[in-house]
């Protein structure tokens, strides 16, 4: 009878012993790896968010580009094609470019090419410019017309 007490005993001394012994461990684990996890993940996670939608909007641009691209260089020092080059033109007076033969509407215009006048002028050449010889390039999605003006700003910074 003494026998069985004492193993029963010392079975359940082990097993509270390694009960207890096994419960800090992973507990004590997941309180070390979660603090060095979190904040990391936290701000690759904001730099990716910020610098993703501006690089996105700025890539957009660049693609819608492709529709003005046929008449228009954006490169700094760039000849004018089928229309004036673009470099720099955010901000600029209408009909500015050098060497470029403008129609007198767009001459006389007295526009300055703010984002709103582009936004506009864009999304119908004509009817912001009545007598523009600007035929084509017109963009309806006004998203889309953002995404152009953020890559011809981009092109007035460089
Ligand atoms: C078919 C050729 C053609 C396409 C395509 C075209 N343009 Fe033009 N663009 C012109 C011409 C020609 C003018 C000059 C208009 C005038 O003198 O009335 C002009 C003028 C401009 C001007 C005024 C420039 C200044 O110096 O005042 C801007 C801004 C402009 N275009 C932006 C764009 C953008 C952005 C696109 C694409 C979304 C585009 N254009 C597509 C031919 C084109």
């Amino acid at each position: 009878m003494t026998t069985v007490r004492t193993f029963a005993c010392l079975t359940v001394f082990l097993l509270a012993g390694c009960s207890a012994d096994a419960a800090p461990g992973p507990v004590e684990q997941i309180i070390v790896r979660e603090p060095g996890a979190a904040p990391v993940a936290t701000a690759a996670t904001a730099v990716a968010a910020d610098g993703g939608s501006a690089s996105a909007l700025l890539a957009e641009g660049k693609a819608a580009f492709a529709n003005c691209a046929a008449c228009h260089t954006i490169e700094k020092g760039a000849t004018n094609g089928a229309g004036p080059n673009l470099f720099g033109i955010v901000g600029k007076a209408a009909g500015a470019v050098t060497g470029f033969a403008y129609s007198d509407a767009l001459k006389a215009s007295g526009i300055i090419w703010t984002a709103t006048n582009l936004d506009s002028y864009l999304a119908d050449p004509a009817a912001k410019i009545p007598g523009t010889t600007m035929v084509a390039g017109a963009i309806a999605e006004p998203a889309k017309r953002e995404a152009v003006i953020t890559y011809l700003e981009s092109a007035t910074a460089n």
